[in-house]
């Protein structure tokens, strides 16, 4: 809390705090929200994590603020689930997880590119500048919707979308129980119900367009289409709340994670020139001057690829992984941590780590050359709950 005050916050500034017991223990304890939670870089310790699902499960949002604006817009999705509710989720999420629609990239891309051709070499915000366009693609791909926030960022839809999430965001507002007062409480509710009736709004669009016989391909689209599955039960459907849920997930776990890695990618090559020659010249020879490639050739910048790895190890954009809870007892060294713990493998750590990773402060992308230990990279998390590999090539699309 007291970095927070201190602008002192920071997942490199905690490592550097801490280094000398995460590189001693694998484990820290913080005091967070009343109670101690145990951050994790032992990498036999998030292997566990994240291959034991049954003995590590996710905690959730009312078990962490209970009857908060983080539950009232996320509720139980495939991210927030554990067991079979979860298994129930992702069957419906699968085939979104695994057909990217690549013709919804390319419109968006190239409106991108025109943006960027005005600007005339005056400088730019680029995390801004990212946040804008990973927001419109992931509005386009997620359910056709074109918040046009690149061209327009005040229109009504972006502040209400932006308006929840720098809310969410907002490290006071969790940590200084600011929920708990009724008249911020309202505020909050009528701003997140606010965002909430749009995606309603778009899921009843959405369900119109299909009976008319119109598809796109979206995220939305396939989600529904999974969910008229015959070879699914009526009681493993998704109710248009579940939908909704899953629609507002992947708005946050896909928009500021893309938009940060692809800042911090554009900072690397700029202050790597021989990198950025390399990719430079891989891009040209596979693509020449096609702008609208295919996955099959985007899947061919093999050195891209590991850049892009390499960017998402210095800057993981989750820096650790989301809390889970100690469903027994976990002895380690010659510690005890109690079943009941809440617990967050620290990525940034493991990633950081000198005993995995030589030189692990340069940004040495021939690394990933060869195959990597198995745990010592887990940018999209690991064992059944990771994000699937092949989003790596979302963010090679984004950044073609
Ligand atoms: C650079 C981009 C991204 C990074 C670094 C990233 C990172 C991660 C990580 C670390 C996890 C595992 C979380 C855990 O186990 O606690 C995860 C899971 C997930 N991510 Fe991403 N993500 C990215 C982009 C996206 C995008 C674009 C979407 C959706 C449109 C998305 C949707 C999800 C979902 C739904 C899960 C949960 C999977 C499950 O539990 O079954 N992510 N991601």
């Amino acid at each position: 809390m007291l970095s927070v005050l201190t602008n002192n916050g920071g997942n490199d500034k905690l490592y550097l705090r801490c280094k000398e017991y995460f590189e001693r223990d694998g484990v820290i304890k913080l005091f967070f929200r009343g109670r101690w939670i145990c951050m994790i870089t032992d990498p036999v310790i998030v292997k566990e994590v994240c291959l034991r699902t049954d003995a590590f499960p996710k905690l959730m949002f009312d078990e962490i603020i209970p009857n908060s604006a983080f539950e009232r817009h996320f509720g139980v999705n495939v991210v927030h689930s554990n067991d079979d509710v979860w298994k129930r989720h992702r069957r419906v999420c699968n085939p979104a997880f695994k057909t990217l629609p690549i013709h919804l990239f390319d419109k968006k891309g190239l409106k991108l590119i025109d943006v960027l051709e005005k600007v005339d070499n005056k400088p730019i915000e680029v995390r801004d500048f990212m946040q804008r366009f990973t927001l419109d693609i992931l509005g386009i791909v997620g359910f056709n919707f074109d918040f046009n926030s690149l061209e327009d960022q005040n229109n009504i839809y972006v502040t209400t979308y932006n308006e929840v999430q720098e809310l969410l965001k907002n490290p006071f507002y969790s940590i200084l129980h600011l929920d708990r007062i009724p008249f911020i409480k309202q505020l909050v509710f009528r701003k997140v119900d606010k965002l909430n009736n749009l995606f309603e709004d778009i899921i009843k669009e959405k369900r119109k367009s299909l009976a008319a016989g119109h598809s796109n391909g979206d995220l939305l689209e396939l989600m529904l289409k999974a969910c008229e599955n015959p070879d699914i039960s009526n009681n493993q459907m998704l109710s248009d709340t579940e939908l909704r849920n899953n629609l507002a997930v992947f708005m946050v776990a896909g928009h500021d994670t893309t938009a940060v890695a692809l800042s911090s990618l554009l900072y690397l090559l700029a202050i790597h020139k021989d990198v950025q020659k390399k990719v430079r010249e891989e891009i040209l020879s596979e693509l020449g001057d096609n702008l609208t490639p295919s996955v099959e050739q985007h899947a061919s910048l093999k050195y891209l690829t590991m850049v892009i790895r390499e960017n998402l190890r210095l800057y993981p954009p989750f820096a650790g992984l989301q809390v889970r809870v100690l469903a027994e007892d976990l002895k380690h060294k010659d510690f005890l941590i109690p079943a009941g713990t809440p617990i967050i493998p620290f990525l940034y750590g493991i990633h950081h780590s000198p005993k995995l990773w030589k030189n692990p402060e340069e940004f040495l992308p021939e690394r990933f050359e060869n195959e990597h230990e198995n745990y010592s990279w887990l940018a999209f998390g690991g064992g059944s709950r990771m994000l699937v590999e092949f989003f790596i090539l979302v963010l090679i699309f984004l950044f073609w």
